[in-house]
């Protein structure tokens, strides 16, 4: 253990790190160096059901803190991105409040403790970053003694240079239960000249916190009450955007270059165009906007959408205060997406998912932006005119109105009255919005769900239900009817299966052939439970759609707020299958039959299937062409065009109307310029490139004069693809082969197959005859009858026919012969043939064989004359023959003699001469 030899020694500028990627290096080498794991920064969206948020360094080993989980490592160090929402009024109007921010730390678990921490602080502080030990000032927590000590004793800081604090300041926590301990700061004097007398830390101007050590060893439950972790451990948290504000020696955070380059990129896009050229509060909303794009580039890349609960709110939140700040500033284009590239710019090194989802950021924050900013022109006009009234404060009613008609948010109201120097009623805007609630509910069960069909009713009393997944997959909504194991119910448990109506939805019900959406249906917490309902399918009732699916966890009732959110894996899957059957559909017309039309299409997430009118199968090539066309149409990467038309225009312009549908009078038609036109109310791809690639798989006949075709397409067509093109390389491996030379390979070996084949079948009977041949000797002549029963084993049951055939030709008309053997391992084989006399005394060999077989556990029959068998207890073979043996022989001597053939001829003759 060792505190800085010569605190003294100060750094030159060249080897003080200065940049904020050069600060966060540093950070984590020191500590690499000194045996700490490095660990990649954890998801924003933390792994703990009661934070929203990752909110501090620490957050990912709150369960390796209370030994719930296993350390990743005895010592461990990371940059993880951090959100903390709780402060947000502060965010730039404070040189160092923020949503979005980047914490440093290193942490012991159950390894190191106090004193090395300490001292490691202060070596990194001091050494690497080269503060001068003079502008440094630390805090402890009152009760802890020992940490004084080490400050003063081992590290050498003047005691007046130690302040005591008490545990609001001190004692540490990520929140009212879990792992928490005393906490020691390091904070840097901006003032030194100021002097040593005058230390009060609560001084913002002049002490900048940088460096927080918390001396984790105690969990305390829900009742407060603390008791002793398994180890004692350390965690510890540097603001990335502090230390880079001190080493850049700039007045606040935002001026380092962590922000700085988004402040400048969005002055340049307002008529500002400079940020030191603007106002204090001009300056204020640039910090804002910065600070916000930060958190929401970061919050998209983790996953989290826009909507109006949970993170998802926070989401929408900050967007919707960086567009207003925005237009405060006088932007009035849409400007957050193209802030994506210079968050990339600035933190995209240290966090590589940002480029990987870029994107799906800009997308995100376009389509958020693009719905706030007709939201916020409507809302401030009215907000304008209500203010031109002087109010003394803006109503419950007022704010409501704000709300509901205008979809104003309530705190943007809030902030805008804030800034008039104006109160909102808030508690009257909350009454407002549970009356309205109260009535939606009230018109949901007053549905008649008694006469016809539970769905039929509600859709019969609520009509259809508003679509908003054409232009996004996330919503929110209410419910406004329920159905629980198929009855209509005011409230929904965890684990019941659920139909659940809503006011408007983002899912698509299946419909014009393309299957219901997938995905979530997420609500409030009741009882510590977020409602959570997995949406496996999605119906349509005369335009009122179902939601069908399981509720997970928590409780749905009616009248709840819901946020639907579609799953988009699924949803693009089928946009791509949809798309490739309008391409599908133009092929056919143009390579088999211009008069095609469709009889009826499924188009799912994993294939389509497209049925037609057609009096012919397709032909091979003309598959083959097909799939060249919509593959080339792909590679062309047209656009598509969606677009609402009346009917008329639409067919004047040749669109495509599906068989048996039937359209309003104003038609939805899509159009992919140039290739295919149609009506169709389902939902595509931007561009035909996003199918990737189709194959069609299978044409086949389903009715007279109706026809199949089924492909797949996008990854499903990868999907397809993927193990055939791996046989063919293990193929073309095993044949040491080229893919293309594989076909004739194998027609080689077949023919080689067949014709060794055939050799071999020959030897075996050969080999059968001659085994047979052995046998003649062993008949047993019994009068006029020659009796064999014989066991024959391995020969297989073609060549045990011949032999047993080959024997009755050389015993003669009298020949009686019985085989069995055990032609492959388990296997019985039998055969009886009878010569004609035998025949004409009426035994039959298929009747003896099947008896036979029986015994060996199979069965089987034949001809009078021949007749084989198989069985699988090749253990009764010897027991079955001798038992076979002794019933022919009485059966033959029961039977009267053999005649001669010549007499049984003419006596037969007689009789039908006779007749
Ligand atoms: N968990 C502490 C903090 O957030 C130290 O990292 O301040």
């Amino acid at each position: 253990m060792k505190a800085s030899p010569s605190p003294a020694i100060m750094l030159s500028a060249q080897q003080q790190p200065r940049s904020g990627a050069a600060i966060r290096l540093a950070f984590l080498d020191f500590y690499t160096a000194r045996g700490h794991r490095l660990l990649p920064s954890a998801s924003l969206v933390p792994d703990d059901p009661t934070v929203l948020l990752t909110i501090a360094g620490m957050l990912p080993f709150k369960t390796v803190f209370l030994g719930q989980k296993p350390r990743p490592a005895q010592r461990a160090t990371s940059a993880q991105k951090c959100i903390r929402t709780n402060d947000i009024e502060n965010v730039g109007r404070t040189a160092r409040h923020h949503t979005f921010f980047e914490m440093l730390g290193n942490f012991s678990f159950g390894d190191y403790f106090k004193e090395q921490a300490i001292c490691w602080a202060w070596e990194l502080s001091t050494e690497v970053f080269g503060l001068d030990p003079r502008h440094l000032v630390v805090s402890v927590f009152h009760e802890d003694r020992e940490a004084t000590s080490i400050w003063t004793e081992t590290v050498g800081v003047a005691p007046h240079r130690i302040v005591p604090m008490g545990a609001a300041d001190n004692f540490w926590s990520a929140g009212p239960t879990g792992p928490c301990g005393p906490c020691s700061e390091l904070y840097y004097d901006l003032q030194p000249e100021k002097g040593d007398e005058a230390i009060n830390l609560e001084d913002d101007e002049r002490f900048i916190e940088f460096y927080n050590l918390v001396f984790m060893e105690s969990n305390r439950n829900a009742d407060g009450v603390l008791t002793p972790l398994a180890n004692k451990n350390i965690d510890t948290g540097m603001g990335l955007e502090r230390m880079a504000r001190i080493l850049q020696g700039k007045p606040n955070n935002y001026e380092t270059d962590l922000i700085y380059p988004l402040m400048a990129a969005v002055a340049r896009r307002s008529p500002l165009e400079d940020y030191l050229a603007a106002s204090t509060d001009q300056q204020t909303s640039l910090k804002i906007i910065a600070d916000h794009s930060r958190a929401v580039t970061h919050l998209i890349a983790d996953g989290v959408t826009s909507s109006n609960l949970g993170r998802g709110y926070v989401l929408r939140r900050l967007i919707r205060r960086a567009v207003r700040h925005g237009y405060l500033i006088g932007i009035r284009e849409p400007f957050l997406e193209s802030l994506v590239d210079v968050v990339v710019k600035v933190t995209g090194s240290a966090y590589p998912q940002l480029q990987q989802r870029e994107t799906a950021i800009k997308r995100e924050l376009k389509q958020e932006e693009l719905r706030f900013r007709d939201t916020l022109e409507r809302g401030e006009k009215r907000l304008g005119e209500i203010l031109t009234t002087q109010p003394e404060r803006i109503s419950g009613s007022q704010a409501f109105e704000l709300y509901d008609t205008h979809g104003f948010p309530l705190e943007l109201t809030v902030e805008i009255a804030q800034e008039h120097g104006l109160g909102v009623d808030q508690e009257g805007f909350a009454a407002a919005m549970e009356i309205q609630r109260q009535q939606a509910r009230a018109a949901a069960v007053n549905v008649d769900l008694t006469r016809g069909g539970v769905a039929e009713g509600l859709a019969a009393k609520l009509g259809a239900t508003p679509f908003s997944g054409y232009q996004q997959l996330n919503d929110e909504s209410e419910v406004v009817a329920l159905i629980v194991n198929g009855e209509a119910a005011q409230q929904a448990l965890q684990g019941d299966a659920v139909q659940v109506g809503l006011s408007r939805t983002c899912f698509y019900g299946e419909s014009g052939g393309q299957v219901g959406d997938r995905g979530v249906v997420l609500g409030a917490t009741t009882a510590g439970q977020p409602m959570e309902m997995i949406v496996e399918d999605v119906q349509k009732v005369d335009g009122f759609v179902l939601h069908k699916g399981r509720l997970v966890s928590g409780v749905l009732h009616l009248g709840q707020v819901v946020v639907t959110r579609v799953d988009h894996f699924c949803r693009r899957r089928a946009q791509i299958h949809h798309t490739a059957t309008h391409l599908l559909h133009e092929a056919l017309k143009r390579v088999v039959d211009p008069a095609i039309c469709q009889a009826g299409s499924l188009v799912d997430f994993n294939r389509l299937r497209f049925d037609f009118n057609c009096p012919r199968s397709v032909a091979a090539s003309e598959m083959e062409q097909m799939e060249s066309l919509i593959n080339g149409w792909i590679l062309e990467a047209y656009s598509l065009e969606v677009s609402q038309m009346p009917m008329a225009e639409a067919k004047a312009r040749g669109a495509v109307a599906m068989f048996g549908e039937k359209y309003g009078d104003v038609v939805r038609v899509v159009n992919v310029p140039g290739v295919s036109m149609e009506l169709c109310g389902g939902i595509h791809v931007n561009n035909t490139a996003e199918i990737g690639v189709v194959r069609l798989v299978a044409e086949s006949g389903v009715a007279a004069g109706i026809r199949r075709i089924e492909a797949v397409a996008g990854p499903a067509a990868l999907a397809y693809i993927k193990p055939r093109d791996q046989a063919c390389r293990e193929l073309g491996e095993r044949f040491k082969a080229q893919p293309t030379e594989i076909v004739a390979r194998v027609e080689a070996l077949q023919a080689e197959l067949k014709h060794t084949s055939k050799a071999l079948a020959a030897s075996r009977e050969a080999l059968a005859l001659a085994k047979a041949k052995a046998l003649v000797d062993q008949a047993q002549s019994n009068g006029a009858f020659q009796l064999l029963v014989q066991r024959l084993d391995g020969v297989e049951p073609a060549a045990l026919q011949t032999a047993g055939q080959a024997l009755v030709d050389q015993l003669g008309p009298g020949a009686v012969v019985v085989l069995a053997g055990e032609s492959s391992p388990g296997k019985v084989s039998l055969v009886a043939g009878f010569g004609p006399q035998v025949v004409a005394r009426g035994l039959k060999a298929g009747a003896v064989i099947g008896a036979l077989a029986k015994g060996c556990g199979g069965g089987g029959g034949g001809r009078p004359h021949l007749a084989q068998a198989g069985g699988r207890q090749p253990e009764n073979i010897d027991a079955v023959l001798e038992a076979g043996q002794a019933q022919l022989v009485r059966a033959l001597s029961q039977s009267p003699p053999p005649e001669p053939q010549r007499r049984r001829r003419k006596s037969t003759r007689k009789t039908s001469s006779a007749g």
